[in-house]
């Protein structure tokens, strides 16, 4: 019988953000970041050995081009020695209108999948090294709850390891604004991000609050978590408004949704926005508040699909 490995990762959602490389080829960071995996969108996916000229990727049923996931693959050749072709079917529970990032999730499931294939040792550390080089957000995916993703200098230094594993009650809710918009890869969004004249700053304030997110986490304080975390994030976007091609993420639909975060903020309510590389708002909130906060949100945008979810836990084994 072939061997047939199987796991399945969660997608998160960097509170402190990773927004630029100091190496491309390996995904070396200039920032460290923090992030929350979340339960309600993952990744399933299963590895066999195949007599296939090429590798091969299943993507929700759909035979899809495999030149990214072949190149991955390729660095577990170089490390392992030469195996035969590899036969990927991977499942996406992640809203695709959402365009949620799913590449975190995606390949923190392979690689773990492959660990197992190859029967490497289950090192997580060694598993987030070889995710990062998938997709830097894919480094944190391994764990659940809380992860950093220390930037470390090198190959070897940069990897993410569990942060804090107490339930803290955070929300977020995923606003689902699709986009016809061209979408700038983060890959290309990060090296424009990186022109910008007010770049150094962001990184260097990055540093500062990640210290401050992780006091704001040991003490579960969602109101400075949600600060924190919006201002990283909204300096995020400002670098790529700032750069020499200047580009935005955002659409109208985004910044109303920001907005009325804000005003909602204003009346008391604990909500606070992140924004990855596309139009999608993350509001965060706490279990409390989420019934209500969503509710407002409902009413005033009943166009936009909301997604309520919590902390998730790390790989593992299907
Ligand atoms: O892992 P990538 O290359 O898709 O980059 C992810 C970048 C952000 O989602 C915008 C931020 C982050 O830290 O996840």
């Amino acid at each position: 019988m072939t061997k047939l490995a199987t796991a399945r990762a969660h997608t998160n959602i960097a509170l402190i953000k990773y927004w630029g490389k100091e190496n491309v080829a390996l995904n070396i960071p200039t920032t460290s970041s923090l992030s929350l995996t979340l339960d309600q969108f993952y990744t399933t996916t299963s590895v066999e050995f195949t007599d296939s000229s090429k590798d091969e990727l299943i993507l929700n049923g759909i035979s899809t081009d495999s030149t990214r996931v072949s190149k991955f693959l390729d660095l577990f050749r170089q490390q392992e020695g030469n195996f035969s072709k590899i036969l990927v079917r991977s499942e996406n529970h992640v809203p695709t209108a959402a365009g949620l990032a799913s590449s975190a999730s995606s390949f923190s499931a392979l690689t773990g999948a492959m660990f197992n294939l190859l029967e490497l040792p289950n090192d997580v550390q060694e598993m987030s090294r070889m995710a990062r080089k998938g997709s830097g957000s894919a480094s944190r995916s391994i764990f659940g709850n809380f992860a950093v993703w220390n930037k470390g200098e090198d190959d070897q230094s940069s990897y993410a390891e569990s942060f804090y594993d107490e339930d803290i009650n955070l929300t977020m809710i995923v606003a689902e604004i699709s986009s016809s918009m061209k979408k700038m890869s983060s890959t290309k969004g990060m090296q424009l991000a990186q022109t910008a004249p007010t770049y150094g700053a962001w990184v260097e304030k990055a540093a500062h609050q990640l210290e401050e997110m992780k006091a704001a986490i040991r003490a579960k304080d969602i109101e400075k978590i949600g600060l924190i975390a919006q201002d990283n994030a909204l300096g995020m976007h400002e670098q790529n408004r700032n750069s020499i091609e200047p580009f935005d993420y955002f659409t109208v639909q985004t910044r109303r949704v920001i907005d009325f975060a804000k005003q909602c903020y204003e009346s008391g309510l604990l909500a606070f926005v992140t924004i990855d590389a596309g139009p999608n708002v993350k509001i965060i909130t706490d279990r409390a508040s989420e019934t209500e906060l969503l509710n407002k949100f409902k009413v005033n945008f009943p166009e936009i699909p909301f997604e309520v979810a919590h902390a998730g836990e790390g790989l593992r084994y299907v």
